[in-house]
This record gives structure tokens, C-alpha cells and sequence, in this order.
């Protein structure tokens, strides 16, 4: 099967089985079948955070699984069961014109639902650890489906127990808790301006997400690229302290005990924004930290340009920057 153009930073790839999964019960029988034939098996969303390199040998199963339903609901509150193939923004959408509050800041935001709790989609002050209430998936290695608490998936920054155990679970649905009340973060820079607006509502919050991310960060319809490439690092304030005396200028946060730099920024002090290789991948030019693919060149050529990025970043900072997409081989 051919997966080019199934992926948003455009790279030519071929798998050798696929397989549209469009009913969760299928997924029993399917794993076992993938068992005989000695395979693996790789679930595809909307391929927003992959890098596809040419030849993949495994089973792509992409994940069609389509439905929002409300569970239960209070005064306050709405427990929504979404389906995992759901486009992201079309959900946060359908939320917002609901006057339901929780995702607003997660707007645009590409990818499907089924993938948000694996990497825990997080932009503009908010995680959608925030709003999970729990999550069903099958899991291959039990063999039967499981619903994990949001405690269970163990959410930090960008990180949850489906990474640490790549492979084993395929989310099937994802149940949210929404606010029926507007909740507003409005923490991030950009934003807080509307804390004063006398009528802020979802719907404001929505429009102005969009707006910051359509003004920073290209479309992947128009330049093929998978969002941030790089995680933002985390150092201990130790570390810290020493580079920020070489560095005094150095952009930060505070990431619980420890400090956390912004790739981008360090990206683009070692000179690479807006700079590529031969093969036309590159940082882009108005944010360092995502890597654009005009010319959808294949995994390899971009994974070679995340390693160039990365030894300059070393060598300036002594930092490690790692890898946001997965990689499929
Ligand atoms: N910066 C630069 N040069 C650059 C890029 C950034 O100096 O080329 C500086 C900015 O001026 C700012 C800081 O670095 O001071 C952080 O930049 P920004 O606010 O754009 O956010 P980020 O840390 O680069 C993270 C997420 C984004 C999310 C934004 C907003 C990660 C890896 N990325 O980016 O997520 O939209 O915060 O919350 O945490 C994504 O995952 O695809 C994504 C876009």
C-alpha cells in the first residue's frame, strides 16, 4: 500500500500490508491474524507526528473508528465517548459550538483524537491530559480491550504509558470531560489580552488559537511538516545555571524541579532557522523548531536534517534535543 501523502510531512512510503479498521470488534481476530503471520503492527491517525521512511514492513492499520456520544451529564459538566478516528479540530470545533469548554486552547492542532492521549497534545497553557477522563484501547499483549483512568496513562509533558509502550495499545475511543461553564486558560503570551474582554467566551479563546497558530506555524496542506519536531528539553536547574551564564538571554520555564528550554529557540541561535539541506528540508522560518518539508523528500532525507539540527544545538549548548514523531521503518 502506498502511504504517501497519509502522513503531513509528505514522505513517499510503501507498507507492506494495510488495513482500514472501521469496527473496533474486528481488532480481536485482526491482532491474532497479524500474530500468524509473524508481523507488527503500526496504527495510523492522521500521520501528524510520523516520519515514514520508504519501505515499512509491518501491518498499517488506520484507525477509522468514527462517533461522539454523550455518556452523562450534570449541571457543570458533559462526559463526551469520542471515537479515535475523528479529526482533532473537528471535535475541538464541535465542542465550541456547543459552548463547551476544556479544548478551546487545543484548536487546530492536527491529528486525530485516537493519537492526542499518546504524546498528550499540549499548546497554549493546556494538556489534553486536562479534560481526559479515560481511555479505551485494545491491548495486544493482554489480548482484549482495557479502559485506563487518566491516572492509569500516566500523562507528563508530551509523554504517556501508549509511548513508553509503543506498540502495545491501539486507542479505540477516548472519553472527555468538558466544562458546560467557560474555563479559560489564558496563560499563554498571545492570549492574555482577552483576560480583560468583556464578553470572552469559547468561541473568542477558539478564534484567537487560530490566529496565533496560523500566523507561527505553516499549514501541512501547503508545506508538508509534522508541527514541532523536537521536544522542548528538560535540564535540572544545576545545568541550568551553568548555561545561563554563558547564555544569559536563554528562554525558559520552570517544568516542576527542573527547567525547561525552548528547542526553537535554540535552534535558531545556532543560525538554522529558515536554513535546509539539498533535499529542501528544513527549519521554518518564522518557528525554528518545526521542520518543513516543501519538497516531501523521503524519511531519510528529513531524518538526516533532524540530526543536523541536533549536533549543532549540541555542540553550541551541550543539549540534546529529542524527537517528537515516530519513526516508522
Ligand atoms: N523561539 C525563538 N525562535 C524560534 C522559535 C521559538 O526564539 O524560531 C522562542 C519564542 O520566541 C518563545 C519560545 O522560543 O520565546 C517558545 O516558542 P513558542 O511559544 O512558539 O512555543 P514552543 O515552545 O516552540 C510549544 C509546543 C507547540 C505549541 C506552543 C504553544 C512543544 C514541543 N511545542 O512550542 O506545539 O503550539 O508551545 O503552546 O512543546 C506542536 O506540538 O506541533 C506544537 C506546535
Amino acid at each position: 500500500k502506498d502511504l504517501t501523502g497519509l502522513s503531513t510531512l509528505g514522505c513517499t512510503a510503501n507498507a507492506r500490508w494495510y488495513y482500514e479498521l472501521t469496527t473496533s470488534s474486528d481488532l480481536p481476530l485482526l491482532v491474532e491474524r497479524i500474530q500468524q503471520i509473524s508481523s507488527s503492527m503500526k496504527v495510523l491517525g492522521s500521520g501528524s507526528n510520523l516520519v515514514l521512511t520508504p519501505n515499512i514492513d509491518a501491518v498499517v492499520v488506520h484507525n477509522s473508528l468514527i462517533g461522539i456520544e454523550i455518556v452523562k451529564q450534570d449541571d457543570s459538566y458533559i462526559w463526551l465517548e469520542v471515537q479515535g478516528g475523528e479529526i482533532w479540530h473537528s471535535f475541538v470545533n464541535w465542542c465550541v459550538v456547543q459552548g463547551y469548554s476544556g479544548v478551546e486552547n487545543l484548536a487546530l492542532i492536527p491529528g486525530t483524537v485516537g493519537a492526542a492521549p499518546v504524546q498528550n497534545i499540549g499548546a497554549y497553557g493546556v494538556e489534553v491530559a486536562s479534560v481526559v477522563e479515560q481511555v479505551t484501547a485494545f491491548d495486544i499483549q493482554l489480548n482484549e480491550f482495557v479502559t485506563l483512568t487518566a491516572e492509569d496513562c500516566k500523562f507528563s509533558y508530551r509523554d504517556s504509558l501508549f509511548k513508553e509502550h509503543e506498540g502495545r495499545f491501539v486507542i479505540t475511543s477516548v472519553q472527555f470531560k468538558l466544562s458546560k461553564q467557560l474555563q479559560p486558560i489564558l496563560t499563554y503570551g498571545p492570549l492574555q489580552a482577552l483576560a480583560d474582554h468583556p464578553n470572552l467566551n469559547v468561541q473568542l479563546i477558539f478564534d484567537s488559537v487560530i490566529a496565533v497558530r496560523t500566523e507561527k506555524l505553516p499549514d501541512p496542506a501547503s508545506i508538508p511538516n509534522a508541527g514541532s519536531f523536537f521536544k522542548n528539553p528538560i535540564i535540572s536547574v544545576d545545568s541550568f545555571s551553568s548555561l545561563e551564564k554563558q547564555f544569559p538571554d536563554i528562554v525558559h520555564y520552570p517544568a516542576g524541579s527542573n527547567i525547561k528550554l525552548a528547542a526553537g529557540w535554540l535552534i535558531d541561535q545556532v543560525g538554522l532557522k529558515g536554513q535546509s539541506n539539498l533535499d529542501g528540508v528544513g527549519c521554518y522560518a518564522k518557528q525554528a523548531l518545526v521542520l518543513v518539508n516543501p519538497n516531501k523528500a523521503n524519511g531519510e532525507a528529513v531524518l538526516a536534517w533532524a540530526k543536523w539540527v541536533q549536533q549543532q544545538v549540541y555542540k553550541k549548548f551541550g543539549v540534546t534535543l529529542e524527537m517528537e514523531p515516530r519513526i516508522w521503518r
